[in-house]
């Protein structure tokens, strides 16, 4: 069991041996050398340890900023883990606000202490987590948030997230790994963070700087010919990040879940929030620049009688600049090529056992009022409901494959996640997907649709799917899914 933890980590670093002993202090001065947050690897099929939420005064930049960490840094450590291998994390609450904790795209129960959306952890209390990873469970790039409803955007956006690396079956030869954990903030001149109106919240709240495991545009230092694996988590509350690379190739080894057969050389990758990619880069001499490029993701354009909504936007704003790669020195001899991986999974031909159709909407309204009982609020509802935690959306026999249409009857995306099960994506805007893609957070475009495919396998119990966008999910944007 200890070689099978070691094993896959082992053999991805080769001779290099950078990223795992370098438990470097964050130091977050703007071009600083990147800094990871200290890692946690299971042992002998387990992995043990404490969490403690708790408010912290973090250095981002060149400022002090009032945030939320998990132990003490932002992100909060990396969870290193294997196939086979059980969980025990202790979550301590010492926020003033309930918490709790979720463990996003792990395939893992739902139930009791498992990875469970429905557990609320009080102000002072602790939660022991318990959960185990099937044996076949999907290598790839994951990460924990709280989920608390009502609460999840603002812990978020105040810092409260870490990566989970889940072991790959057959090592992938590169000469160092790196996460890469991008979120967003705002800061005020007395170093909070600026609380977002009404509007931004409709919208989605983008934060004014965008920082790569807390930091503002760190370097990443690196040779010719090497290669880099970059596990890349778009921890922003509601931003889409539409990665590109200037002037150096990069190749996409896996979106949110497993890995592609074959690494496929890309342009530039959209990353929803919620989604996971890994990139290869491998080093061409000189300095380049990762940026993450405007996204249209639609808008409240004529939502609110046409009044001040029109011409409100989110995300399209300017390019910004996450860090920069300086490939410099003696270039090294190129490592071997990535072996290929076995095809993923196809559900189309399997037999299809229920077949459901999702909307997600905003309305005018919804019985909810804006703070002192101003304007009325959009409501943000699936098939015209807001979020009840009492109600069964979707009910599903476990085991069973069912096909479900989302719908978006309004004027912005939504980035759709369901917890536990992924979705193959097997129709978008009208359009066959040819290959078997499968993703945890699947964008539904302003008036679009998409088709997915579910596999209700392994486990039974109650969770949820909503959108991704925290402010929506909060906001009410969320349905019950139970396996029974
Ligand atoms: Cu990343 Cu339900 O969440
Ligand atoms: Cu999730
Ligand atoms: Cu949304």
């Amino acid at each position: 069991m200890l070689a099978l933890a070691l094993g896959g980590a082992a053999a991805v670093v080769g001779g290099a041996g950078l990223w795992w002993t370098s438990g470097r202090r964050f130091t977050s001065g703007e071009g600083d050398e990147l800094a990871e947050p200290e890692e946690f690897t299971s042992h002998d099929g387990l992995l043990e340890l404490d969490l403690e939420t708790a408010p912290e005064r973090i250095r981002i930049g060149d400022r002090e900023v009032s945030m939320l960490a998990f132990n003490g840094s932002v992100p909060g450590p990396t969870l290193r883990v294997a196939p086979g291998d059980t969980v025990r994390v202790r979550l301590r609450n010492s926020l003033d606000a309930p918490t709790n904790l979720h463990v996003h795209g792990l395939h893992v129960s739902p139930e009791d202490n498992g990875d469970n959306p429905f557990i609320s952890v009080d102000p002072g209390q602790t939660f022991a987590y318990e959960f185990t990873l099937p044996a076949d469970h999907p290598p790839g790039t994951y990460w924990y948030h709280p989920h608390r409803h009502g609460y999840v955007a603002d812990q978020l956006a105040a810092g409260l997230f870490g990566a989970i690396v889940v072991a790959d079956l057959e090592s992938i030869p590169v000469t160092r790994e790196r996460v890469l954990v991008v979120s967003d903030l705002t800061v005020d001149s007395s170093g909070n963070l600026a609380s977002p109106d009404l509007m931004e919240q409709m919208m989605g709240r983008e934060g004014e700087l965008v920082v790569v495991n807390g930091q503002v545009r760190p370097r990443l230092a690196a040779a010719p010919g090497e290669r880099e694996r970059w596990r890349v988590i778009n921890a922003c509350t509601s931003r889409f990040l539409r990665l590109q690379l200037n002037g150096q190739s990069m190749q996409l080894l896996s979106l949110d879940l497993g890995r592609l057969a074959v690494p496929r050389e890309v342009p530039e990758v959209v990353v929803l929030p919620g989604n996971r990619v890994e990139l290869l880069v491998e080093g061409q001499e000189g300095s380049h620049t990762l940026a993450a490029l405007p996204v249209d993701r639609g808008g409240m354009d004529g939502m609110m009688g046409g009044g001040m909504m029109n011409g409100s936007r989110p995300g399209a704003s300017a390019p910004v600049e996450l860090l920069t790669f300086q490939v410099t020195g003696s270039p090294v001899d190129a490592l071997p090529p990535v072996p290929a991986a076995p095809a993923p999974r196809d559900l189309r031909g399997e037999p299809v056992e229920g077949r459901r159709r999702l909307d997600f909407g905003m309305a005018m309204g919804g019985g909810r009022m804006g703070p002192g009982g101003g304007p009325g609020m959009m409501a943000f509802t699936i098939n015209g409901q807001e979020f009840d935690p009492d109600r069964i959306d979707a009910d599903v026999a476990g085991g069973a494959v069912e096909e479900w249409t989302l719908t978006n009857s309004s004027p912005m995306d939504h980035p759709v996640h369901l917890h536990v099960w992924p979705m193959q994506i097997v129709e978008e805007g009208g359009r066959t997907v040819a290959e078997p893609r499968w993703q945890d957070v699947v964008n539904v475009p302003a008036f679009g649709e998409v088709k997915v495919l579910i596999a209700f396998d392994d486990f039974t119990g109650r969770s949820v799917f909503h959108c991704h966008i925290l402010d929506h999910e909060d906001l009410g944007m969320m349905g019950t899914v139970r396996a029974r």
